[in-house]
């Protein structure tokens, strides 16, 4: 045995499988069990010395009896100790054990009648790891139809409709602390009151320096009338506000200062002053913007236009 299975071998193994077994089955959420609970290093280091002791206890065993065996039996240990895996004693044991196989000079006590030009049958019993395998499935059966049919127990829908319960509550936990999703590819306009009144109060904070409280313009331009620098509709005005304007005409990026869905409420907010006719207003400046019409200006605008589907009033979009 020592042979097929040597200490070295046999002592990290076990060392290993003891360790996995622990990761199996202590619960530790995210990190490994022996980061959770110090303690099992000692369990671990206790378990190694046990192992140790172990091995050496079998080893003096086995020195002892060598020393307590005459000339005779050694030479018979040694000449098993020689012989290859399928000659061994304990090989032999198991298998005739799982076959019950009869041996070549027993057979004549199960040959049958039976002569085929030759060719003879024999009637050996069923081979017993087979046997309790079909008694094994047979059981199974048994307790999985009482259990699952009879007893209606935990179905695959059931434990699909856990699993997407489950699934659905990940999601909700992973948008609190995900990253704004409000991109410029899936920015609508949005209508609602609610909406509107969020991007104002961004609009008065941030703004209106440069835009005026009216959006009728100073240093920026007016925002209200139909003639847009970078484009108009809600993808344009979305990523002038993300981007920024031209270099050095003073409209800064403000994607380091709102969010993707603060800049949606603001854009939909500066798109519901179109046509409000402040007093004193900026002269227009850039095209007349055209829903779905040619771009104005191609190189600060790189967002086509596309028909705008407004969302339902107050029903404010859902960031998917
Ligand atoms: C420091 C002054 C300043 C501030 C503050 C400012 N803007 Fe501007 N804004 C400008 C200037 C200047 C332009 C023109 C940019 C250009 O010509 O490229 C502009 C352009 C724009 C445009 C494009 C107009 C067009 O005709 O294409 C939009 C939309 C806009 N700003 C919205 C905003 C919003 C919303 C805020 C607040 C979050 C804001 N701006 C804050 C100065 C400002």
């Amino acid at each position: 045995m020592n042979r097929f299975f040597p200490a070295w071998l046999r002592v990290p193994i076990l060392f290993f499988a003891g360790l996995g077994a622990m990761e199996y089955f202590i619960d530790s959420g995210d990190h490994p069990a022996v980061i959770k609970y110090p303690i099992l290093w000692v369990v671990l280091l206790i378990y190694l010395f046990v192992l140790f002791a172990f091995e050496i206890m079998m080893s003096s065993i086995h020195s002892l009896s060598w020393q307590m065996m005459d000339e005779a039996k050694r030479a018979e240990y040694l000449a098993t100790q020689n012989l290859p895996l399928s000659q061994q004693p304990f090989y032999k044991k198991i298998m005739q054990w799982l076959t019950k196989s009869k041996s070549i000079e027993a057979e004549g006590e199960v040959m049958l009648n039976h002569d085929y030009d030759g060719i003879k049958e024999l009637d050996n019993t069923l081979p017993p790891w087979w046997v309790y395998l079909f008694y094994g499935t047979i059981i199974f059966a048994a307790i999985y139809l009482v259990r699952f049919d009879v007893m209606g127990g935990y179905t695959q829908e059931d434990e699909l409709r856990d699993e997407l319960a489950v699934a659905k509550k990940e999601v909700e936990e992973w948008k609190k602390t995900a990253p704004d999703q409000m991109s410029e590819d899936k920015v609508t306009l949005l209508t609602d009151a609610e909406s509107i009144a969020k991007g104002k109060t961004i609009y008065e904070t941030n703004c209106v320096a440069c835009h005026r409280a009216d959006g009728g313009g100073q240093i920026g331009p007016n925002l209200t009338d139909e003639n847009w620098i970078l484009g108009g509709g809600i993808k344009n005005v979305f990523h002038t506000i993300t981007h920024g304007g031209r270099d050095g005409k003073g409209m800064i990026a403000w994607n380091t200062t709102l969010k993707p869905t603060q800049i949606q409420q603001v854009a939909s907010y500066v798109l519901s002053l179109q046509g409000s006719n402040p007093k004193e207003p900026k002269a227009a400046e850039g095209d007349i913007w055209k829903e779905a019409g040619a771009k104005p200006d191609s190189t600060a605008t790189p967002a086509p236009a596309t028909t705008e589907t407004p969302a339902p009033a107050d029903k404010p979009i859902a960031l998917k």
